[in-house]
């Protein structure tokens, strides 16, 4: 009965360690690119070697304990042990690092000439993203700079990208070491001062998915998060060409109040506005904030109350960021600010 039981205990486990986990929107088994199919395919192959070798160890001991436990003769365990303690991991662990390297220079190599092109800047603790390279965008607006330098359309926390093509991530960082991590498109890469690092992902499934900062980067660490929304080709651009234009004028008093405060009080020293005076480069590009899906890097989801609460109580949501708090701020003017960056779609 007892022997029922761990029997079923035992397959219980392994069915929840097999369903949880694997799925949602920041899982590397759970692939929605080229590159992260690559690699989870690699994990199954490592995990299948795994369990044949643990199920032959398995059988050996078995046999050992149970089948023959009868002494073995010298020259058979010498055998043994040289064979199955050296040679026979020797070829496993070596064949399998083979298997694993051959996949390094096509996760590593640049995306082809024309591909769209992304910086992303690691900063503590958020996400600096600038769209570089209008690629083969097709839009009038990108057509007509065509002759000029293209100015990058900035943007924080959250990455689009279009489905179905190679983007090519061109990455830096503003202080310490970052690692710029979306699992379920691909395999993370380190942002290091004073070099520019790359990685190219090709996203072949549309959705949300969540990306993470991956290496230890100080007292906010673990709440340096971005949002990635892989989108058809047609509403990508359509998306980038609004990203690229200015803010839009408030529509209501309050929102208008809003503004005045923000500029009245000093948010422009950090944050940019396009369309306003404010031209800040310390803190995340402002312009477009309120068609973002979170502020905070993925700390909040966005709402007027989320924006509130943000601006009133920055510190005790996200311990260690550098935005002071803004107590001075009256319930009137933080509900203005809110709703004028609310209205910034
Ligand atoms: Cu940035 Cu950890």
């Amino acid at each position: 009965m007892i022997r029922h039981q761990a029997i079923a205990a035992a397959g219980l486990t392994a069915a929840a360690l097999g369903v949880c986990g694997c799925q949602g929107a920041q899982s590397a088994l759970s692939p929605a690119g080229r590159e992260s199919a690559q690699i989870a395919e690699l994990f199954y192959w490592m995990l299948g070697v795994a369990i044949v070798v643990w199920l032959l160890m398995l059988g050996l001991l078995i046999y050992a304990v149970w089948l023959r436990p009868a002494t073995h003769q010298r020259k058979q365990t010498v055998v043994w042990i040289i064979g199955g303690g050296v040679v026979f991991p020797t070829i496993v662990l070596t064949v399998l690092l083979l298997f694993g390297l051959r996949l390094l220079p096509q996760l590593l190599a640049p995306a082809e000439p024309g591909s769209l092109q992304i910086a992303v800047s690691g900063a503590q603790w958020w996400w600096r993203v600038r769209y570089l390279e209008p690629g083969s965008l097709q839009t009038d607006a990108i057509a007509n700079n065509a002759d000029q330098p293209f100015e990058p359309i900035e943007a924080a926390n959250e990455i689009r990208l279009p489905v179905g093509e190679p983007v090519q991530f061109l990455l830096d960082t503003e202080d310490v070491i970052h690692a710029f991590w979306i699992p379920s498109l691909g395999g993370k890469v380190d942002m290091i001062p004073g070099r520019r690092t790359q990685l190219t992902l090709t996203p072949e499934r549309t959705g949300i998915y969540r990306g993470a900062c991956a290496e230890y980067c100080g007292t906010a660490h673990a709440e340096m998060n971005f949002n990635v929304v892989v989108m058809p080709r047609e509403e990508f651009e359509r998306w980038l060409q609004h990203q690229s234009e200015p803010a839009p004028p408030p529509s209501s008093q309050l929102a208008k109040e809003g503004q005045q405060v923000f500029l009245e009080h000093g948010c422009g020293a950090c944050h940019t506005v396009r369309g306003t005076v404010a031209r800040g480069v310390i803190g995340p590009d402002l312009t477009h904030v309120g068609s973002r899906l979170t502020i905070g890097a993925g700390i909040l989801n966005s709402s007027p109350e989320a924006f509130y609460r943000w601006i009133h109580s920055t510190e005790h949501i996200k311990p260690g960021v550098l935005m002071p708090e803004f107590h001075m701020l009256s319930h009137k003017e933080l509900q203005a600010l809110a709703a004028w960056l609310e209205e910034l779609t």
